[in-house]
């Protein structure tokens, strides 16, 4: 792709994974914004995770979400729970399949009925190919990251927006 065509963000992103070194594994900078915009627009993870996903969130009626930046979850673990929910706990399952066909856990909607267990909404359903791009990209930004600070703050948003000022450095 043509640097031209790339966005300030994605440049800022490629930097960083360059500068870092980046795994022969680790997803390429497009894949990471691309991940990055599912988190906070369609797939809406901040309104429950908060923006920095360490589970402070700006909306007090949304369900408190966990902190992503201490999950214990491996890839897969991760994958599945953004694909299946948590019934009962407030979490959304995001595959439009998940419990219609016993992909997740070998349960269907009437298993989760009988048990007593309520599925929350997604703010929207994800391809299997959106939930891996969320999946590493909080593996690469989040995930074992320790606590937002400044740096990574103006990094994530790409400039030192109000939010970030508020942090220390
Ligand atoms: C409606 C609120 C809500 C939304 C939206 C939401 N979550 Fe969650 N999430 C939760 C809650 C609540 C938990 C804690 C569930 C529990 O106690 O087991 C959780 C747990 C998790 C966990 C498990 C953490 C752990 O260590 O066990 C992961 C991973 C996760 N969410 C990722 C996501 C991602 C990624 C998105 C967006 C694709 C998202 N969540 C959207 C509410 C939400």
């Amino acid at each position: 792709m043509a640097a031209a065509m790339l966005k300030p963000a994605t440049i800022a992103l490629a930097l960083v994974a360059s500068l870092a070194g980046a795994r022969a594994q680790e997803p390429d900078a497009a894949d990471l914004a691309a991940g990055l915009r599912l988190f906070r627009a369609k797939a809406n993870c901040q309104a429950c995770h908060g923006w920095a996903a360490d589970g402070r969130k700006m909306d007090s009626q949304m369900p408190d979400g966990a902190n992503l930046r201490e999950t214990q979850l491996d890839r897969k673990q991760i994958v599945t729970t953004i694909q299946c929910g948590r019934p009962g706990a407030g979490m959304p399952a995001y595959d439009r399949l998940a419990y219609s066909d016993g992909r997740c856990h070998g349960m269907k909607s009437a298993d989760l009925a009988k048990a007593g267990l309520t599925l929350t909404d997604p703010p929207a359903t994800l391809a299997a190919r959106e939930i891996e791009l969320v999946a590493d990209f909080l593996l690469a930004k989040v995930v074992g990251k320790g606590p937002m600070n400044r740096a990574r703050c103006v990094e994530y948003w790409g400039g030192d927006v109000d939010v970030c000022k508020a942090l220390a450095q």
